[in-house]
């Protein structure tokens, strides 16, 4: 079975809104059908913008709550394939990393678009810390340490696919051959391949214009209140060249329509499509379907948070099974990269075969 590891960073406020879901956690639960799946809350990737105790606190409970909830929904509590677990309850992640930098360029990570986003941005080079300079190493480490054949991201997470693959072709051809070849005689690490899906690469926000994001204030929630949803699914985008609900109205860029496609049921959206093309469906009728059709889709989820929300024991158990598999993987891994560099000699008292 190939196998994957994928990531959320619990920033923001830990939230998942559906733009998360398509482009993120529904892609976990179609794959993990016939993939050995690792998902991680990546709780020490958050520490680069997130310095306050509390929020950390706050940010990764929410986090863990939502993706839990979302896959328990869908999967029910066995999550057949899945292991589920947070970044830092690995901290061989943090040892992989400090071994990568080693054969990272720095010219590689320069080139970075969080990096050099944020230097666009702040004047001074002192406000950009080194947890985010380095944030892709980091990314390389935990996508690494599970030999993953595949990452499932958004499209803007590719580049740092690309940089994962790039370090691990790096540590290949370094210690890939003659005498610094691994003990099995094979190359330490997997290439991973980024998996992004062309009609989630990127959900739009309820703007219409831009990335559906928390920062932009333009998404549907998943977990909030049912007023809050209506609120947001009636301020969505449609077509501002229909003024009455009888002109006849397009389908392209509409954003209810975008989300219809992917909630509603096909027959219902079709028909309604045709409706709205001829005028004869108010903007207000097709935006109440699509709330609708949010709530039932997301019925099971919504009591799945509930469920797990007042059993902090459960949570617990499936982070610390999660973290016990992981960590296992793991330290495989790292045997056979302390051997392949030479960090391991003939006074290591220590293997973790
Ligand atoms: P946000 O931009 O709302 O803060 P994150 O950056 O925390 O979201 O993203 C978490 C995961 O969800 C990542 O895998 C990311 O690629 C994916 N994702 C986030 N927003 C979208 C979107 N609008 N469309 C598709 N995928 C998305
Ligand atoms: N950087 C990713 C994000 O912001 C989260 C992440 C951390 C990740 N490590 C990962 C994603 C490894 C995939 C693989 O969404």
């Amino acid at each position: 079975m190939k196998r994957f590891l994928s990531g959320i960073t619990p920033s923001g406020d830990g939230t998942l809104h559906i733009g998360n879901y398509l482009g993120a956690v529904k892609q976990f639960i179609k794959l993990s059908v016939n993939h050995d799946c690792y998902l991680m809350v990546a709780d020490l990737h958050a520490l680069t913008t997130i310095q306050n105790k509390e929020q950390l606190q706050k940010n990764t409970e929410t986090l863990i709550l939502n993706e839990l909830t979302l896959l328990v929904g869908e999967l029910g509590l066995s999550l057949p394939n899945i292991t589920f677990f947070r970044q830092s309850d690995v901290p061989l992640h943090a040892e992989l990393q400090t071994i990568l930098n080693n054969v990272t360029p720095l010219g590689l990570i320069k080139r970075a678009h969080a990096y050099k986003d944020k230097l666009a941005k702040e004047t001074a080079l002192d406000d950009i810390n080194m947890g985010l300079f380095n944030y892709p190493v980091l990314m390389a480490a935990d996508i690494l340490i599970y030999k993953s054949d595949l990452v499932p991201v958004g499209r803007d997470q590719k580049q740092h696919i690309e940089i994962a693959r790039d370090i691990a072709e790096r540590f290949n051809k370094i210690y890939g051959s003659g005498k610094r070849k691994a003990a099995s005689g094979k190359t330490v690490f997997t290439l991973p391949e980024p998996y992004i899906p062309e009609d989630v690469a990127v959900v739009l926000g309820t703007d219409g214009k831009r990335k559906m994001s928390k920062s932009l204030g333009n998404i549907i929630s998943i977990f909030e209140d049912e007023e809050i949803i209506k609120k947001q699914v009636m301020g969505t985008f449609t077509d501002p060249t229909r003024i009455h609900a009888d002109d006849p109205g397009h389908i392209e860029g509409n954003m209810v329509f975008t989300y219809l496609d992917f909630f509603g049921v096909k027959g219902k959206v079709e028909e309604l499509k045709g409706f709205y093309r001829r005028g004869q469906v108010s903007d207000m009728e097709v935006k109440n379907y699509l709330f609708e059709s949010l709530l039932k889709y997301f019925t099971k989820a919504r009591e799945s948070y509930k469920e797990l929300n007042s059993n902090p024991a459960l949570v617990q158990k499936i982070l610390q099974e999660g973290a016990e598999k992981a960590r296992s993987f793991a330290e495989k891994t790292l045997t056979e990269v302390r051997e392949a560099i030479g960090l391991t000699n003939k006074y290591s008292f220590f293997s973790y075969n």
